[in-house]
């Protein structure tokens, strides 16, 4: 594992383009098994994460090609139908391969995706769905095997979570059960899951309710090739955004889509953020008056995104006055907290909550990156404070952030892998 050394404390300045949105795209992957014809993804970010859902695809004897990002893929029936536990276990995300799998062959088998450091990610909702749909499953050995056990029938689920990783699997499962109508009810209804409902209509899928939490799918008999566009990462975006405001530097990202991040962007001017939204891309100012502390509720879409809690707690430790976060999605995800009191942040995980206390500065040192938003929110708090800080096990960050040593020297940054 590589470490990233910072030396921060220093302005930044310029623009940066924000990549492809890796959970966007990750879902569009797996869904892209249920057509023959060729799929043509564009605006693919190149991360690890990218790079292992191909290895997922290349493992079923589906081949792809990824150049100048974009993705050409060409499914085919006879593809495998089980998948290695050592590429789920690299990429929980892949389990929604699962789900247009079993649509293809009447028995598929994808091995359980493990927990990680932000707590447990079960699939008991893929697995209740799919299972509704007329795929009965069984664990066998750490492997999820579905078979086709009837005729698929009209049914309706109810998800008593809206968990995003579900409502993939399901609406994935669902698009091809031909002559069917399958209701979701309080279904995600993240972009992300907007993003795959755009790519399945556009394939000849039929499903009402687009950002809504009731969808209603008609199964169809075939999908056919397209080209499909993905959105720019909000995460990123937002992460980039507050490396300009950590700094209190004045800096452009492009790719900022305000509909996409209306919480993040309302919490923001809450504390005087000096930020200025114009079309696709956001500004960062410097500012004479420092920030407010606040209330942070990270929750389902739209509220306050989990992925972007880290990077917020960061930030707020350089607010005035108090802040509290409280993750509601991840109650666990609080790794950050720790590694932050590192460089001198008050921070504190207290019963599912972070209390923050603001402080006027950072000092740099040594901290230990457990996942990919902890890397980010590290590499913030790096770029802010004085002297040098070494963000250890940094490559968590490479699954979910395009050329990030490239786009940060970009603004000014002083940032070496070693
Ligand atoms: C997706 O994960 C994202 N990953 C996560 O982003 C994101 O944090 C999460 O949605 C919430 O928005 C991708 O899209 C690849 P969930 P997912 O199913 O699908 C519980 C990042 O940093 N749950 O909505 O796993 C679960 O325990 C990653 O980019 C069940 O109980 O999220 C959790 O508390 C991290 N049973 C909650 O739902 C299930 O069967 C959220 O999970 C499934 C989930």
């Amino acid at each position: 594992m590589s470490e990233m050394l910072i030396r921060g404390g220093k302005k930044l300045r310029g623009e940066v383009q924000v990549s492809g949105s890796k959970n966007a795209v990750l879902p569009i992957l797996a869904a892209s098994l249920l057509t023959n014809e060729r799929i043509l993804i564009k605006r693919v970010p190149d991360l690890e994460d990218v790079r292992t859902m191909l290895e997922i695809l290349s493992s079923l004897n589906i081949e792809t090609t990824f150049e100048n990002g974009q993705i050409e893929i060409k499914a085919h029936s006879t593809c495998k139908n089980s998948v290695p536990y050592h590429l789920i276990r690299k990429m929980r995300a892949s389990f929604n391969i699962l789900g247009p799998l079993s649509v293809i062959h009447n028995e598929a088998g994808v091995p359980l995706p493990g927990g990680c450091s932000i707590g447990p990610r079960p699939v008991d909702l893929h697995l209740m769905g799919l299972n509704k749909l007329g795929f009965e499953n069984r664990i066998e050995h750490g492997v999820v095997f579905t078979q086709r056990k009837e005729k698929p029938r009209s049914v309706t689920v109810d998800l008593p979570f809206p968990s995003v990783g579900a409502t993939e699997q399901i609406l994935s499962a669902a698009v091809k059960l031909t002559g069917t109508t399958t209701v979701i009810n309080n279904a995600a209804k993240e972009p992300e899951i907007g993003q795959l409902i755009d790519f399945l209509t556009q394939m000849g899928a039929r499903i009402r309710g687009k950002d809504t939490s009731t969808l209603m799918i008609e199964g169809v008999e075939e999908l056919h090739g397209i080209e499909f566009e993905v959105i720019p990462d909000r995460m990123e975006a937002g992460t980039y955004m507050l490396a300009g405001l950590i700094t209190n530097s004045a800096i452009t990202v492009n790719g900022y889509i305000s509909e996409h991040n209306q919480a993040l962007t309302q919490e923001l001017l809450k504390i005087n953020a000096p930020i200025q939204i114009n079309d696709d891309r956001v500004t960062t100012k410097e500012r004479q008056e420092t920030l407010k502390g606040t209330y942070i509720r990270a929750d389902i879409y739209p509220y306050f995104p989990t992925d972007m809690q880290p990077q917020m707690t960061t930030l707020l430790t350089l607010s005035e006055g108090r802040s509290i976060v409280n993750d509601r999605v991840f109650p666990e995800r609080n790794s950050h907290a720790e590694e932050l009191r590192r460089l001198g942040a008050h921070a504190y995980a207290r019963n599912q909550n972070i209390i923050i206390k603001g402080q006027k500065e950072l000092q740099g040192a040594p901290v230990f990156a457990t996942d990919l938003r902890c890397a980010a929110a590290l590499i913030l708090a790096g770029l802010a404070a004085k002297g040098e800080t070494v963000v250890q096990e940094v490559d968590h960050i490479f699954r979910g952030y395009d050329r990030i040593v490239e786009k940060l020297r970009g603004l000014n940054a002083d940032v070496a892998l070693r």
